[in-house]
This record gives C-alpha cells, structure tokens and sequence, in this order.
C-alpha cells in the first residue's frame, strides 16, 4: 500500500477521486506532496477494475515518491532537498551539493571534509583498467565508453556487483563520483592519442577533472579560477532534476535489484540521446550550421516552425515558464566570456535565436523556452572541452543525482520491481506457417503517432 510507504511531508487528502466506468464506479485516493502537488492513488486499478492508466511518455504518471528533488515547472521552481537552485549556485559548490543531494542535507565541515577525502582517495581507477580503454577506436563516443567502463569497473572490484548495503554505501557513492571524472578524461587523452594524466589530489574535484583533461606530463594547465568555477556550476546545475529519462532508467535499472554502478551506467545510455542530455551536443551543432550557412536566425526558425527541425536547447517537458538554470548559465556564460575576453559568433546567434523564438507565437504559445541546455554549450566550448565530451560532462555532473535516486529506491524495503504494462495493439491469435509457404514481403515499420 502507498500508504505505508508514504514519507513524511505526504498525506491523504480527506476527498478522493471517483472513476465511473459502466454500472461501477471506483474511489481513487488522492495524496498530496509537501509542497501541495495532487497526485490519484492507482495502484489498485488493475486489480479492482481491470482496467490500466496508459500514459505513453509518462507525461502525467507519477512513478514513485521522492524527497530529493522540487521542480514547479509552471512557475519555474527548482529546489534540491527543499533549497532554491538559485542559493545553491550562489553560495555552493558541486561536491556540497552532491552531499546534499545523496544525504539529505548540507554537510558540517567535518563531514565536507571527510567527502573531500573520500572522493580524493578514490580517484585511480584500476591500472589494468587502461588496457580497456585501448580497445575503443578512437572514433567512439565517449558517451559509449563512460557507459561501458563504469560497468566495467566491477569486474575489478567485486563489491561494486553488491546489492545496496547501508555499510559500504557511502565509499562507494563516492567512489563514483570520483572515478567518473577519471574515466572521462582518460577517455578524451585516448581519443586525442594523448598521454594520460593521473588526478592529483592537490587539486578539488572540478579543478582536478580540468588537471585529467587538460595538463602535459611536462607542464600542468594553466588553472583559471573563474574557468573552473564555471564548470563547477554547470556541474551543480545538472547535478539533479526528479524523474527525467536518465534518473527514471536508473530507478527502473535499480528496482530490479541491480547495483549501483551498473543502475548508473544505464542512466548514462538514456543521458546520450538528443532529446535529453545529448542537446548540448546537438545546440552547438545547431548554431554552427547557422553560422556557416550565414543564416540571420530567422530562416533557421522558419524550418522549425514548418516541422522540418527542432530548435535545439528550448523546451521542456516540465518547465512551461523558465527553465530556472537557463537563467543561471546565460549569466556565467556572459561573465566567463568577458573575463576571458573572448567574444563568440555562436552566443551571438543563440542570443538571437532566443530574442526571435520568444516574441513568436508558435513558441510562446507552446510554452518553449531556452533550457537548460541551451548556452551550456557555449561556456564548454570557450573553456576549450570538445563538442563530443559535452554529454559527459553532463553525466558528471548528473551523477549525484542519480546516486541519490539509486539510494532512495534501493534502501526502499517496500519498492517493487518496475514494470509497466500495455495495452497490445499487435495481431489476433495467429498461426505458425511453414516456411516454404510463406509469401515474400517488405517489413513495414508500423509504428505512428495514432495511438
Ligand atoms: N523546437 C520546436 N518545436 C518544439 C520544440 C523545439 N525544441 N520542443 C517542442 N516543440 C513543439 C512540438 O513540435 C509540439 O508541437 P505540436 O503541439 O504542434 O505538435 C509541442 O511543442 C510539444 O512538444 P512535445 O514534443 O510534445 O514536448 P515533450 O514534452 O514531449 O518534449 C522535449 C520535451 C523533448 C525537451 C522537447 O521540447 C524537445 O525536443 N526539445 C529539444 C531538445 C532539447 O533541448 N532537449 C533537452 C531537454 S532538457 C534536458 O533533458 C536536460
């Protein structure tokens, strides 16, 4: 019963829905969430009226219960563990907000101090683990590689197969967080044919991440105190978001019972597409094809509104007012620009490209507004991180929030195994025809949008 699982801060609203179907009707819970959002109890559906709820796309079903993350995307809300994203990215950093997000709340300096440790202890992955990396072309997506060696890395250390355990939990949360940074950046030096470099512990973890990918064996990289704040803000902004594809897929992954780092390495595969994590790639694709084409924006945006293209980078499914860390990265991206003086055609398109979109009807009316996605891209290119690599960088920074989702179900002692039904829309029994009488036919892709 949800009830029972029912965490503090959710309770049952004294009326409840009422399902007419036929002669019969059913009375639906309602819960309400702390922060008033009405959610009607299902769970029961099937089993009293043999009917399902079918939501392709998931756009109104709820899949779980969950004190981690606040989004209210009518008026542009986002809040870790109850705090503004707006406080956080003032006053936090990503490793803080990792703590908060995995532990509930902002950690005392001892217990800052211990993660720091932790996470620095970490680092190295497995020597033998280079000898994987060689055998990726150097033509692989890194998105490909970072998905296959966190799976990987439990061939080397056996307990990262284990099941949750509140006891080894926290070592290997941040175990993770750490070797997912080492991973991408040896996965960069191999693409590159570059030497690789091992994390060096004077250095804090994004600065670290900065040290892999960038520093010679000969001459560390110059370190940019505002370029490594930005990146650790753009960490921090991705570094949770409820149930978006990749943390659902976690969720999914886990509920099986499955471990963390192979729960995460699935997130990681729903994180690739472009209509998720993969948009950042995707944007800056986008502004460098109107760049070359010479197009001012507005022939862009006339394809869009004819059907033929996405504007990459805008719309939500949540946010229908602002996306609260568009707002956010828009004003680093500025900031790191003019500290590093640099000027980029790119932001100059993406800014008109927004001008354009917002004081259109087709945009306005279908509430589309720059996510988060949408100048992310600009401040990794001016810190020189290759277009390929963008993705990750996003999975680093979404990492927390995964774990966080992954401990949530996983120490959930009530949770069920995740598995929606369907509706069957395929033939009628049919019969086994043998092949010598079987006619040759084209294979049609029947899927549509109908159903
Ligand atoms: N450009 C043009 N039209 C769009 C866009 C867009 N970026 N996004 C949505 N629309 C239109 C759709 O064509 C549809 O129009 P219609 O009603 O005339 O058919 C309407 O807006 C609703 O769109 P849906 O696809 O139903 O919205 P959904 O909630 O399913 O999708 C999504 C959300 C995937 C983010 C979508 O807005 C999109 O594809 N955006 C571009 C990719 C992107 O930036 N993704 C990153 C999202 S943030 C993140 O994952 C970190």
């Amino acid at each position: 019963m949800i009830k029972e699982t029912v965490s503090s801060g959710t309770t049952k609203a004294s009326e409840s829905a009422r399902l007419q179907i036929g002669e019969r009707s059913y009375e639906l819970p309602i819960l309400i969430g702390s922060e008033g959002e009405r959610g009607i109890d299902i769970t029961n559906l099937r089993t009293e009226s043999s009917h399902i709820a079918l939501d392709p796309g998931y756009g109104n079903t709820g899949s779980c219960l969950s004190t981690i993350t606040f989004i209210d995307g009518e008026r542009g809300i986002l809040r870790y563990r109850g705090i503004p994203i707006e406080e956080l990215a003032e006053h936090s950093n990503f490793v803080e907000v990792a703590y908060l997000l995995i532990f509930g709340r902002l950690p005392s300096k001892r217990e800052s101090a211990e993660m720091t440790d932790e996470i620095a202890s970490c680092e190295l992955l497995h020597e033998d683990m280079k000898f994987h990396f060689e055998g990726f072309p150097a033509t692989s997506h890194p998105m490909a590689i970072l998905s296959s060696m966190i799976n990987a890395a439990g061939c080397f250390q056996r307990e990262l197969l284990e099941p949750y355990n509140p006891a080894t939990f926290r070592i290997l949360a941040s175990r993770l967080l750490s070797q997912v940074r080492t991973i991408a950046a040896f996965t960069y030096r191999k693409s590159r044919g570059l030497p690789i470099i091992y994390p060096n512990p004077i250095y804090k973890y994004t600065a670290n991440f900065l040290h892999m990918m960038f520093s010679m064996p000969h001459r560390d990289w110059e370190m940019h105190p505002e370029v490594v704040k930005a990146l650790d803000l753009i960490l921090l902004l991705h570094a949770d978001h409820e149930q978006n594809c990749s943390t659902a897929t976690v969720r999914m992954v886990a509920s099986s019972r499955a471990n963390l780092f192979a729960s995460v390495a699935a997130g990681v595969c729903a994180l690739w597409g472009p209509l998720h994590g993969g948009a950042n790639q995707a944007v800056l694709e986008m502004l460098n094809e109107i760049h070359v084409a010479g197009d001012n924006g507005l022939g862009f945006i006339k394809e869009v509104k004819n059907g033929k293209r996405r504007l990459m980078g805008f719309g939500h499914r949540v946010y229908k007012n602002h996306d609260p860390r568009a707002k956010i990265i828009k004003r680093q991206c500025d900031e790191l620009l003019n500290v590093l003086k640099k000027s980029d055609p790119l932001l100059d398109i993406a800014k008109r490209l927004e001008e354009i979109a917002l004081s259109d009807s087709y945009f306005i009316d279908r509430k589309l507004y720059p996510n988060v996605d949408f100048y992310s891209g600009i401040i990794m290119r001016a810190i020189g991180i290759p277009l390929e690599m963008f993705t990750v960088i996003f999975a680093i920074g979404r990492m927390p929030g995964w774990i966080a989702n992954y401990k949530e179900i996983a120490s959930d002692q009530c949770a069920r195994i995740a598995r929606p039904r369907q509706i069957y829309i395929g033939p009628k029994l049919n019969h086994f025809i043998p092949r010598s009488e079987r006619l040759e036919q084209e294979i049609t892709d029947s899927a549509s949008c109908s159903a």
